[in-house]
């Protein structure tokens, strides 16, 4: 089934990576941009199906108009938005980027619907290990120090951002993966390991530990475990990914 998803941080890392898949896969795709001439390759490969929209993740009316396509709601949402620290300090330039996104996205959804437009999308939102509230460790002791310390305004960013998102009445599946890196192993994909948590109860159903994950793989999941599966037996539940 073909789907319409509107991708928020497309440009680049595992969102690249999850449109790119979802373009392939024959789905007609939003990309909200704040520089769209970032995907101008994809645009010339897939006219018809890459939209490419305009627009701050933080801004209402950017979001809302991204949401809606042929006077519907779109099919599905996925969100990865970040920032890459610059310089030695792992502090973010605005550290609470991805809570802000999801914030907006919430009340642009409400605020759609009050506009007599329908639907429900299932809303994939990319996070982070080490913060499950469970209490288990889904990271490597080693990397202890790391986590605790030196993520530590990052990953309070990612709980308000799930938090938002578990309280809002969406559906929604969460994604977790371990330390980002660019060199990709796509013959690899069905190696990916799979932890899950109950993003409401916290409960953790299943650990998987490890140090890495490409942001290519975390993209494909997204669009092929995900999205297009429209979350199934993940609503509600937190994935952390691992190789
Ligand atoms: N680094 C790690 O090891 C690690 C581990 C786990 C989770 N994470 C998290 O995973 C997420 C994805 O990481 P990644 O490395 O794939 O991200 P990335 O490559 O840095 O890409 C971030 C995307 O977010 C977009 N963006 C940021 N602010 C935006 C805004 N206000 N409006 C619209 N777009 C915006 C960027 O667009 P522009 O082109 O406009 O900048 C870019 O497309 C991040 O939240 C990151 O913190 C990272």
């Amino acid at each position: 089934m073909s789907l319409t998803i509107l991708i928020i941080g497309a440009s680049l890392g595992c969102g690249h990576s999850a449109l790119v898949t979802a373009l392939q896969d024959g789905h007609t795709c939003i990309a909200l941009l704040r520089y769209p001439s970032k995907v101008d390759d994809l645009s010339k490969r897939y006219p018809s199906t890459l939209i490419v929209r305009e627009g701050n993740a933080h801004n209402l009316e950017d979001v809302k108009g991204a949401l809606v396509h042929q006077g519907r709601l779109v099919d599905r949402v996925s969100t990865s938005i970040g920032l890459r620290p610059t310089g030695m300090s792992l502090r973010l330039a605005d550290p609470e980027v991805c809570a802000k996104g999801m914030r907006t996205l919430i009340a642009a959804l409400k605020e759609v619907r009050t506009q007599g437009i329908q639907g429900r999308p299932l809303i994939c939102a990319l996070s982070t290990t080490g913060i499950s509230r469970s209490g288990v460790r889904d990271y490597p002791v080693l990397l202890y120090p790391l986590y605790h310390w030196g993520l530590a305004e990052a990953h309070a960013d990612k709980r308000n951002m799930e938090q938002t998102l578990a309280d809002s009445g969406e559906r929604f599946v969460i994604v977790r993966p371990s330390l980002l890196v660019d060199t990709d192993r796509p013959e690899n994909d069905d190696k990916v390991r799979m932890g899950i948590d109950d993003a409401k109860t916290a409960e953790y159903e299943k650990m998987e530990v490890g140090y890495t994950i490409s942001r290519g793989a975390v993209g494909r999941f997204i669009t092929t475990r995900v999205l297009e599966k429209d979350g199934k037996s993940y609503e509600g539940k937190a994935l952390a990914l691992t190789w």
